[in-house]
């Protein structure tokens, strides 16, 4: 039986930097469906906390934090000049500023905050429920939806992810050490899969998917097959 497209729930998992939302993007720009990036939603909240002095030297002021939960409102909204899905802030976009090395180096302890993840996980799964959307993160196909459709858990090799993330900042005009960033994202990886709240590892049913020596277009390719092999229509109807 043909599945539609708009009635499912993809679910991308794996480590920092591996290009997750780049294939994100991509599939739901190509087959019309939504597209929650969970990784900028922690990051919102780590750049709350911080312009909010609830981080001072790394260390968090967790109540402070707990209290001020209800008055972070995250949204993502279409940009519609730059064709691209943006991340607001308590009304502001935020896209930008999220994507900073000081969010990125601060991002892994506030996520690894379980009345954070509590309350972002619960958004999540309000805004993905209806299907005909993907998303990416960590603990999608483990924890938020964990009967998704299609759960791929995606990977490449650290110095490969960091040079991907350092050709982006570059790009942007920042100017990083390319060392940092390495470090930054073996630091997250490790962070991710210690942490005690819901840890970064592969669902039981995902599939694997290592991008090293993948463009995008061939790893956009590699999930419409297996969406083609699940019986999905994937005509742009
Ligand atoms: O995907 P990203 O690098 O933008 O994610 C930022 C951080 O948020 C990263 O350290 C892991 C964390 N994260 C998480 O714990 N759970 C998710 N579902 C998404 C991201």
């Amino acid at each position: 039986m043909t599945k539609n497209i708009h009635s499912l729930i993809i679910a991308i998992d794996g480590h920092s930097s591996c290009g997750k939302s780049t294939v994100a993007k991509d599939l739901a720009q190509l087959l019309k469906i939504a597209y929650i990036d969970t990784g900028a939603m922690y990051r919102a909240v780590t750049l709350y906390a911080l312009r909010n002095h609830l981080i001072a030297n790394g260390k968090i002021e967790e109540e402070g934090l707990r209290s001020s939960l209800e008055d972070i409102d995250i949204r993502f909204r279409t940009n519609l000049s730059k064709g691209t899905n943006d991340t607001w802030l308590n009304g502001e976009n935020v896209e930008e500023e999220i994507r900073d090395l000081k969010v990125s180096n601060n991002v892994s302890p506030i996520s690894a905050l379980g009345f954070v993840r509590k309350r972002l996980v619960e958004l999540q799964q309000l805004m993905g429920k209806k299907g005909g959307v993907v998303l990416d993160g960590r603990d999608i196909g483990t924890v938020v939806f964990p009967k998704a459709d299609l759960k791929i858990f995606m990977t490449a090799a650290p110095e490969i992810r960091a040079r991907r993330r350092f050709d982006e900042m570059k790009a942007k005009g920042q100017n990083p050490a390319f060392e940092e960033v390495l470090k930054n994202v073996k630091d997250r990886d490790l962070m991710d899969s210690t942490r005690k709240e819901s840890p970064l590892k592969q669902a039981e049913d995902a599939v694997v998917l290592d991008n090293s020596h993948l463009s995008p277009k061939e790893q956009l390719d590699w999930i419409l097959d297996k969406l083609t092999e699940m019986g999905v229509s994937i005509s742009n109807e």
